[in-house]
C-alpha cells in the first residue's frame, strides 16, 4: 500500500502523454489518496433534480465511506446530508431513493425534518438539547437542474459553473422532466480507466456497434476543442445558437469540466437504432430534434448527454481499487407518456448496450494492467487527446494537493 509521497513520486515521474503506472490504477494507498485528495474535495454530480421533484423525495449515494442522503424539503429546497444518525450513527436512509414526511432513524426512531433539524427524539436526559443533534449538511447546489454535491469542509468554487450550466441547460429544461430508467452497474475496473474510456472513441469503430450507427468517432467531431477551423461542428454551433441553443465549446481553465454542442452522424436525432427521435414530446423548448447532443463532462465523476428529445446523466463512484459503480438515468419532459410518446427499449437499448461494451473493455484493460508485464503505452494525439487532458488533470491536481502535505510530512 503506497504512501502519499510514494504515489507522488510516481505521479511527477510519470511520461508525459502515456498511461499511468500500475499502481496508480491498482494500489490501496492511491485509491485512498485519489478519494481523500479528489473525491472528498471537488464538486461532485449526484443526481438530476427532477428525479426528487416532490417535498420528502429523497436519494442515497455513497462517495467512499460517505453515506449521503439528498432530500427536497417542504420549501422545495434540495438539501444534502450526511446519511448518518446523530444518536449512535446508525445509517438513516438505507434504501436508495424514496419519499417520507420526516426523516426516522429505524433504530430508534429519532426524526428528522427535512431541513435536517433533529425534531425529536424520545426519553432523552432532561439536558439534551435537540438543537445540537441535526443532520450534519454536505454543501449542495442545483444547477441547470442538476444536483452537485461536496463533501469538502470548505466547498470549492462553483458559481462559474453553475452559471454556464445554467445557460447551456436552459432550452432542455429538466426541471420540467422526468426520470424514467436508470442502472447502475459496477465495473470491475479503477474509476480512472472508466473516465479514460469515456474520453476516447479510438474504441468505438470496434466495440460499439449500436452507438455507431449515430455517434461518430470522428474526433473532430465528438471530441471537439476551439481551433477556430469551420468544420462540421462548427457549422452545428453557428445553426444551434441562432436557434437560441448555446452550443460552442467551453472549457475550464483546468479542464475540470468541458460543454459543447456535437452533431450526430447523417443527421441522426437520437441514440436509438433506428437514428430517428426516442421520444415524440421535445426535451423543454428544444427548437428541433437534430440538435445533436450536448455534451458535458465533470472530473472526476461524470459524463452526459443531452438531445433535443431526451437526456441521459452518468454518475463514476469508486467502490475499490478496482471497482467502480457506474449509474445511468434516462430523462424525458415530464409529459411524456410512455408507450404513446417513448418506449424504454428504443430509448435505452443503445446506451444499456454501450455500457455493458464498455464494462467489457474496462475490465479487460484492468486485468492487463494488473499483469507485471504491464508497462504504461502512449496514447495517440489524434484520437485520445481527451484523455491524455483528463490524466494530465488527474496528475496535476493530485501533484498541487499532495505534494504539500508530503512536504509537511518529511520536515
Ligand atoms: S441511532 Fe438513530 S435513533 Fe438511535
Ligand atoms: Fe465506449
Amino acid at each position: 500500500m503506497l504512501a502519499d509521497h510514494e504515489a507522488l513520486r510516481l505521479l511527477t515521474s510519470r511520461k508525459p502523454k502515456h498511461a499511468l503506472e500500475q499502481p496508480l490504477y491498482t494500489d490501496p494507498g492511491v485509491f485512498d489518496a485519489d478519494l481523500r485528495m479528489l473525491w472528498y474535495r471537488d464538486w461532485l454530480l449526484a443526481i438530476p433534480a427532477c428525479e426528487i421533484p416532490k417535498t420528502g423525495n429523497f436519494v442515497t449515494l455513497q462517495v467512499g465511506a460517505y453515506p449521503v442522503v439528498i432530500v427536497r424539503g417542504a420549501d422545495g429546497q434540495v438539501r444534502a446530508f450526511h446519511n448518518v444518525c446523530r444518536h449512535r450513527g446508525q445509517r438513516l436512509c438505507s434504501v436508495m431513493k424514496g419519499s417520507s414526511p420526516k426523516l426516522v432513524c429505524p433504530y430508534h426512531q429519532w426524526t428528522y425534518e427535512l431541513d435536517g433539524r433533529l425534531l425529536y427524539a424520545r426519553d432523552m436526559d432532561a439536558d439534551f438539547d435537540p438543537a445540537k443533534h441535526g443532520l450534519k449538511p454536505v454543501h449542495c447546489r442545483v444547477a441547470g437542474g442538476i444536483v452537485f454535491i461536496s463533501l469538502a469542509e470548505a466547498a470549492p468554487e462553483f458559481d462559474g459553473l453553475g452559471a454556464e450550466l445554467e445557460r447551456y441547460l436552459a432550452p432542455h429544461m429538466l426541471n420540467d422532466a422526468k426520470v424514467v430508467h436508470s442502472s447502475t452497474i459496477v465495473e470491475n475496473g479503477n474509476w480512472k480507466l472508466v473516465i479514460e474510456n469515456n474520453r476516447e472513441c479510438y474504441h468505438c469503430g470496434g466495440n460499439h456497434p449500436s452507438l455507431c450507427r449515430t455517434f461518430s468517432d470522428k474526433p473532430v467531431i465528438t471530441a471537439p476543442n476551439d481551433s477556430g477551423s469551420e468544420t462540421e461542428v462548427t457549422r452545428h454551433w453557428e445553426r444551434c445558437e441562432a436557434a437560441g441553443l448555446p452550443s460552442q465549446f467551453l472549457i475550464h481553465p483546468t479542464s475540470q469540466w468541458r460543454l459543447a454542442r456535437v452533431p450526430l452522424l447523417n443527421n441522426a436525432e437520437s441514440y436509438t437504432m433506428d437514428t430517428k427521435r426516442a421520444c415524440a414530446k421535445p426535451l423543454g423548448t428544444m427548437p428541433f430534434f437534430d440538435a445533436g447532443s450536448l455534451l458535458f463532462f465533470h472530473y472526476p465523476n461524470s459524463w452526459n448527454h443531452f438531445l433535443g428529445d431526451h437526456a441521459i446523466v452518468f454518475r463514476v463512484l469508486p467502490l475499490t481499487p478496482t471497482t467502480t459503480e457506474v449509474t445511468t438515468k434516462w430523462i424525458v419532459h415530464k409529459d411524456a407518456v410512455e408507450g404513446v410518446d417513448y418506449d424504454i427499449k428504443r430509448l435505452t437499448e443503445v446506451w444499456l448496450a454501450t455500457n455493458d461494451e464498455d464494462r467489457r473493455v474496462v475490465e479487460e484493460n484492468q486485468a492487463g494492467i494488473n499483469s507485471p508485464a504491464y508497462e504504461p503505452g502512449p496514447y495517440s494525439s489524434m484520437h485520445e487527446d481527451g484523455v491524455i487532458q483528463f490524466i494530465d488533470w488527474y496528475a496535476e491536481t493530485m501533484t498541487e494537493r499532495l505534494a504539500p502535505r508530503t512536504a509537511m510530512a518529511a520536515e
